[in-house]
């Protein structure tokens, strides 16, 4: 793997959060960075599988260690990036795409698990990136991209903490690009609609109906783009695009979405049932 592919991360050192799942886009996105040459540094809960997935990346002839932390701790996130900084020098890049959803309409929610999205979703990828800031400075210059999706270009009934944490991420990113402009640090934000990954599979009986109205990507497209953001810093990808610009249409004239949405459901119901067969048999 490591003379495959062009080694534009040679000598980069990069921090992924979320990258316990084998079959997640972290995973994905810490297979390609070690390809192109980086160390790749995997943090999750799950220290099983990331060691699992960091041994795949060293049985291709790549460089990666599991980090087990709970990115819900503020001092666990500052404990990774000093643990990271120790045993590998610095940083270079750093990927937030660790994160959370509890599926089902607000009112039936426990408070806790509401708090939590926030947490993973928001408050987590701030406090890494505010701790992240000056270890790419010192390295003069760095990447940070942002998993957001594209819950956050359009809000998401019935997954509504989510998608205001993937908002918040996505304003979050937008206005940091602003504080950081003519500097050498670039922060991008990957924003996916439906990604065929346990995510989905975890509460597939509650995952809204209309998601599924949308064409899935696979871990390894979203992946791709989390490669490229990272290396030229463009503001915002989003996959499927043309999903992405219906979605902001239809956030910017609510007519329209009321409009689309019976059908938008009924199309997703179906494809939804043909995912649950695919997986589930
Ligand atoms: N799949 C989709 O349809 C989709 C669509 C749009 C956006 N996204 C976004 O893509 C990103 C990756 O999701 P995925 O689809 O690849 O699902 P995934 O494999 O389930 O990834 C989620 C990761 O977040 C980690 N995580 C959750 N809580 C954590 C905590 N307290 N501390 C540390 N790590 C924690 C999980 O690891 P542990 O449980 O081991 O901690 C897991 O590795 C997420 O930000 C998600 O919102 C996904």
């Amino acid at each position: 793997m490591a003379q495959r592919l062009a080694q534009r991360f040679s000598g980069k050192v990069v921090l992924i959060t979320g990258a316990s799942r084998p079959e997640g886009i972290g995973a994905a996105a810490a297979q390609r960075f070690a390809g192109e040459g980086a160390t790749v540094a995997l943090t999750a809960r799950g220290a099983a599988g990331l060691e699992a997935v960091a041994q795949s990346i060293r049985d291709r002839g790549g460089q990666a260690r599991a980090f087990p932390a709970d990115l819900g701790d503020p001092a666990a996130c500052e404990a990774l990036l000093r643990a990271v900084e120790a045993a590998f020098g610095g940083l270079d890049v750093l990927v937030n795409n660790a994160g959370a959803n509890t599926r089902g309409h607000v009112e039936h929610q426990d408070p806790a698990a509401l708090a939590n999205i926030i947490q993973i979703n928001l408050v987590a990828p701030i406090v890494l990136t505010r701790l992240a800031l000056p270890r790419l400075r010192a390295r003069g210059g760095g990447s940070i991209v942002q998993v957001a999706s594209i819950a956050g270009q359009i809000p998401l009934d019935g997954e509504a903490a989510y998608s205001a944490s993937k908002h918040g991420l996505r304003a979050f990113s937008f206005a940091l690009r602003e504080e950081l402009a003519g500097s050498s640090i670039h922060v991008a934000v990957v924003s996916p609609g439906p990604v065929d990954t346990g995510f989905l599979l975890d509460e597939l009986d509650d995952v809204p109906d209309i998601v599924f109205a949308n064409p899935m990507s696979t871990a390894d497209q979203v992946a791709a783009l989390i490669v490229e953001s990272a290396t030229d810093g463009r503001r915002e990808r989003t996959i499927p695009a043309r999903t992405g610009a219906l979605a902001r249409l239809a956030a910017a004239v609510p007519a329209l979405r009321r409009a689309l949405t019976p059908t938008m459901n009924r199309r997703g119901a179906s494809a939804k049932a043909a995912f649950r067969l695919r997986h589930r048999g």
